[in-house]
């Protein structure tokens, strides 16, 4: 397998936070496949968050074709059913008796996450089917965020595009989120059709739509493959006007006995294919190159055009990447250039018409100082970016503590992209020294607002290790790499003693990575001084390291038992907590189930409360977990 598909993959599905956009990642793959049409691709694991489901039928991928004379080529038979191809998350529903009983993710097509209690949040998923059939049926379809939703949550630019909404939001520990974020829902496959009198794909579609299931409307019976291409043609433009992301067309065979008879490969089934539309472009004339400041002082050339409609959004704005970028592109200010977006991804700069040109247009030309503060830019040896030299700079510790607060770092809620362009600091740790008065002299900052930001900060003190030296920005150190330092070293100042041959021989982590966490170490040593001196997790505690108690005896109320957490825990986060069952020898799960040992009941415990009760699963307070 190739190593940077792989890695692109894992970013995709495991991290929902791809780092190339979809029409790149296709053509990797395509390139590959040429070279090696049999092997498998990259596809998701499921994670340990929750608790794992086997699939009876697999849930496999799609093959795609990026034009009509590929899409003649796949098929033999005619009779087709074209639908959209919705760019949400694949998920199998099963109801038993009508009633709605488990809902889990694809994960790698065999063993996927039961989200159960999740999937129980969205509204268009009915928890009873109309005319209910008696037995199990199995569904499957596509867990979605519409965009209205998705512009309305991502304000901050957490996430690159409603997919990666909809997948971050739906593997939530926490329900409560998944149901103020709203999830849509659309089935299109019915498992096992025929068993239920269905023979064509058209009629699963009825019969899903007549049990009460979401179905998309944009869907056609197409007799032959040149009805099919015009389907594919017409919804190239129309699929705009849709609520919510596609990424193409699936055509597929109508006729459920040919399904069975040409089966599929390992991962693909043979009945069906997805066609994948080419990025959209459009022309628009470059009015500026803006340079934005990032958290570690790179210096990142933004292209500023006429607004243009691209894949349903307007864009003005487009990453120029680095000055050399620029220059390999001959990219001039006042040039009219092609600008393209794939679905929902990332618009770029693809190229310039030069033809177009009037003799007026400027080259770019990188600043010596920074646009921000003035401070000394430098293009590092070796790398194309430039970078502002100074620590201070307003715009790096801005965009700095926005990552410092972020979920997977100090996790201060409130303290967002808004609040951290009002707050004037000079270094990140100086939020814990702001007083009530100093919060309310920010504008629209109220009492109780700066009352729940301080408990936030105070509380973020214990975060575990893995989290705080995440925080901390470390180019080429997100949170696994962390996790990875923390079980070796323990604590900063372990790290901080150790050799940068030491660090880089460590599994997982290179030498550039080594370099980069020795030469952070070294600079910021006042800010690791820092940390200790507020009382900042800087070693791993007692309660949230598993590595803590090793070689201890396990303590035998945990080994071997499974946790579930609900509610709200007054001392600890539920990760402490679960680090802390972990440590003993014990596993946490997400859901309730008859194999639950124990259930933890915090503040506000709801339904899982019930169902332990019901299941005679025993319950805890949160005082008697802890003297356990
Ligand atoms: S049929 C055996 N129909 O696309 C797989 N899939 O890239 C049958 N998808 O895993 C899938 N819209 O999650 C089908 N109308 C549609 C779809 C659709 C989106 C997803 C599905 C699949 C992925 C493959």
């Amino acid at each position: 397998m190739d190593k940077l598909i792989q890695h692109y993959a894992d970013m995709y599905y495991n991290h929902d936070n791809p780092e190339i956009s979809d029409a790149e990642y296709d053509a990797l793959v395509r390139n590959f496949r040429t070279d090696h049409p049999d092997a498998d691709l990259p596809i998701g694991q499921p994670s340990s968050l929750f608790s794992k489901v086997k699939h009876e039928t697999p849930m496999l991928s799609l093959d795609n074709v990026f034009d009509f004379d590929e899409l003649r080529g796949f098929f033999s038979d005619s009779g087709f059913v074209c639908e959209m191809k919705i760019d949400g998350l694949a998920i199998s529903l099963i109801y038993e008796d009508g009633v709605f009983v488990r809902g889990a993710t694809r994960g790698n097509g065999h063993i996927g996450e039961d989200v159960t209690e999740n999937l129980l949040c969205l509204d268009s998923l009915p928890k009873r089917l109309k005319n209910a059939p008696a037995g199990r049926v199995e569904v499957r379809g596509e867990v979605l965020m519409t965009f209205e939703r998705f512009n309305r949550l991502n304000q901050g630019q957490t996430f690159a595009n409603p997919r990666n909404a909809a997948a971050g939001t739906l593997r939530q520990k926490n329900s409560a989120i998944v149901k103020e974020r709203g999830l849509d829902i659309l089935l299109y496959y019915l498992v096992d059709a025929p068993k239920f009198g269905v023979r064509t794909q058209k009629e699963a579609l009825r019969w899903l739509a007549e049990h009460g299931l979401p179905t998309q409307e944009a869907f056609s019976f197409c007799p032959t493959l040149q009805d099919a291409e015009d389907f594919i043609s017409s919804w190239s433009t129309k699929k705009l006007s849709l609520p919510y992301a596609t990424d193409g067309v699936v055509i597929k065979l109508d006729d459920l006995t040919r399904w069975e008879s040409i089966g599929a490969t390992s991962h693909a089934p043979r009945w069906a294919v997805a066609f994948k539309y080419p990025p959209e472009e459009r022309e628009s004339r470059l009015v500026k190159i803006e340079l934005s400041v990032g958290r570690t002082g790179i210096l990142t050339p933004v292209a500023v055009f006429d607004p243009v409609l691209l894949a349903g959004t307007v864009v003005q704005r487009a990453s120029l990447h680095n000055a050399d970028e620029i220059e390999r592109k001959d990219i001039r200010i006042g040039d009219v250039v092609l600008v393209r977006k794939a679905a929902e991804i990332i618009p770029e700069v693809v190229g310039v018409d030069k033809g177009a040109r009037t003799g007026e247009e400027r080259p770019f030309v990188m600043p010596e100082h920074c646009p921000v503060c003035g401070g000394a830019v430098v293009r590092v040896e070796g790398e194309a970016a430039h970078r502002c030299t100074n620590r201070s700079c307003p715009a790096q510790v801005r965009e700095a503590l926005k990552y410092f607060a972020s979920r997977d770092g100090m996790d201060i809620r409130g303290l967002g992209a808004s609040l951290a362009e009002k707050l004037n600091v000079k270094s990140v740790t100086d939020i814990y020294r702001m007083g009530l008065e100093d919060w309310l002299k920010l504008d629209k900052v109220k009492e109780k607002t700066a009352k729940n930001l301080m408990d936030q900060i105070e509380k973020s003190k214990s975060r575990p290790l893995e989290n705080v030296i995440n925080a901390l920005g470390i180019p080429g150190v997100g949170k696994s790499v962390a996790g990875v330092l923390v079980e070796r070293f323990k604590s900063i100042d372990a790290l901080v003693k150790a050799s940068e041959e030491e660090i880089g021989e460590i599994e997982g982590i290179g030498p550039v990575v080594a370099r980069s966490v020795c030469e952070y170490l070294t600079e910021n040593q006042e800010l690791i001084d820092d940390l200790k001196e507020l009382g900042i997790t800087t070693c791993v505690s007692e309660a949230a390291g598993s590595e803590a108690v090793a070689g201890e005896a396990q303590n035998p109320f945990f080994a071997g038992k499974t946790f579930v957490f609900t509610g709200t825990l007054s001392s600890m986060t539920r990760d402490e907590a679960a680090a802390r069952v972990k440590a003993h020898g014990g596993k946490v799960s997400s859901s309730i189930s008859a194999k639950t040992d124990y259930l933890v009941a915090g503040d506000k415990a709801g339904s899982k409360l019930k169902k332990a009760e019901s299941l005679g699963v025993k319950v805890l307070t949160e005082q008697e977990f802890l003297g356990a």
